[in-house]
């Protein structure tokens, strides 16, 4: 893309080859200043259409130094058409089952703004009451893992998976520079698209962080989030940031929200504040001993933003259990479960 200059060039070096009356300066003066701005039009408007370069490097990511497949279109801020869940919002999140919830269902259990679910296993009917109930609806996948049993897990090939993700049999780390790979994601946000997902949650981006078997760096999935936020922002879908607080400050920038794992359990809730400050939400999931039968003291140990805590002011907290089921408890004691389609 960063060719469009030089070809807009050769056409004028060559009408001034020396040795003969060249067509340019047969031309009268107002002709050529007619036929240079039409040039500069086109190629403002060539440069604008292809986004060349005007916004990039402006996004606080001053990296950027690992090798891509493709170049990648320059990432553009959010207009304010793609939405943005603000700070503080109520939220469930169920990974375990689809939900169980009919075309006329008239209300929900919790009664919460957001619903962040598996992409695959809820299909639109899901989406859409979800929607009538006036729910917005984040659309889990992972992103930087291959899953043997979704429907397009034949789609990978062998060369893009690395190790075995720990404690997840049959699940392995991408190589997350594979344009296989990049392909594949595109087609799953357009799946999102199709059900009606507000926002999407791509999982596991942290394979800098773990024995992943392909080398794989921050830089990578630094590269790899600018990859994903700009596919989604180009279909209007929200963003957000699975766990990964190392390149927290790269990609703050790019996405909308963050969702967040035991930050408390680990004692790291302050990495994840400044996207707090950046009036973005943290998703936060605490997985207490003893869920779904809780003490008030357990309640309060993960609910609180001071000690192990400390930064958490105004996370969106949950309390679940490991395997993501209907049930929930929130900081304020509520709690529900939310009903689930088990068959
Ligand atoms: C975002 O803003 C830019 C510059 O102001 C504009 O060219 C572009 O069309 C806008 N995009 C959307 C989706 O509104
Ligand atoms: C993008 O999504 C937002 C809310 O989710 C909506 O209000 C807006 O109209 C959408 N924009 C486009 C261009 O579809
Ligand atoms: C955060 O949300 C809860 C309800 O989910 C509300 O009780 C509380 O007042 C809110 N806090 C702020 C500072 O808005
Ligand atoms: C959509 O999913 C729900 C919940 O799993 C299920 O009850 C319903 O039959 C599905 N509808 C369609 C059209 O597949
Ligand atoms: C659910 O919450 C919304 C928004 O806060 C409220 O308007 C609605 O009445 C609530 N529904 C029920 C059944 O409580
Ligand atoms: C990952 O994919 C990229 C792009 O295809 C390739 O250059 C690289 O060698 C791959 N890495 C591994 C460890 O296979």
């Amino acid at each position: 893309m960063s060719s469009s200059a030089p070809d807009a060039e050769v056409p004028h070096s060559k009408s001034q080859l020396p040795g003969k009356t060249s067509w340019w300066s047969r031309q009268s003066l107002w002709k050529k200043i007619l036929l240079v701005l039409i040039s500069l039009l086109v190629i403002i408007g060539l440069a604008v259409g292809l986004g060349v370069g005007l916004t990039v490097g402006n996004n606080g990511d001053s990296s950027s130094s690992s090798p891509s497949p493709s170049p990648l279109p320059p990432y553009r801020l959010p207009n304010g058409t793609v939405w943005q869940p603000s700070v503080n919002s109520s939220w469930q999140i169920i990974l375990q089952n689809p939900l169980e919830l009919s075309a006329d269902a008239i209300s929900i259990s919790p009664n919460v703004s957001i619903f962040d679910i598996d992409m695959f296993t809820n299909n639109k009917t899901v989406v859409d009451g979800l929607h009538r109930l006036g729910k917005k609806v984040i659309c889990y996948f992972s992103a930087g893992s291959y899953e043997p049993d979704r429907p397009d897990s034949s789609d990978f090939h062998s060369s893009d998976k690395g190790k075995e993700l720990d404690g997840w049999p049959g699940e392995y780390w991408l190589n997350l520079s594979s344009s296989n790979v990049r392909d594949i994601m595109k087609k799953r946000m357009d799946v999102a698209v199709q059900k009606g997902c507000d926002a999407i949650d791509p999982d596991n981006v942290d394979g800098y962080d773990n024995d992943n078997g392909l080398g794989l760096t921050q830089d990578d999935s630094v590269e790899y989030m600018r990859f994903l936020a700009t596919e989604a922002q180009s279909r209007n879908l929200t963003i957000g940031l699975k766990n990964a607080d190392a390149i927290i400050p790269k990609v703050l920038s790019i996405v909308q929200f963050s969702v967040n794992e035991q930050c408390v359990e680990y004692s790291e809730c302050m990495t994840y504040a400044p996207f707090i400050d950046a009036g973005k939400p943290v998703f936060h999931i605490e997985y207490p001993d003893g869920a779904p039968k809780l003490s008030a003291s357990t309640v309060t140990k993960y609910c609180s933003d001071t000690g192990d805590g400390d930064g958490a002011k105004l996370f969106s907290t949950v309390l679940k259990t490991m395997d993501l089921d209907g049930w929930v408890e929130y900081c304020n004691r509520a709690m529900a479960t939310t009903s689930l389609d088990t068959t």
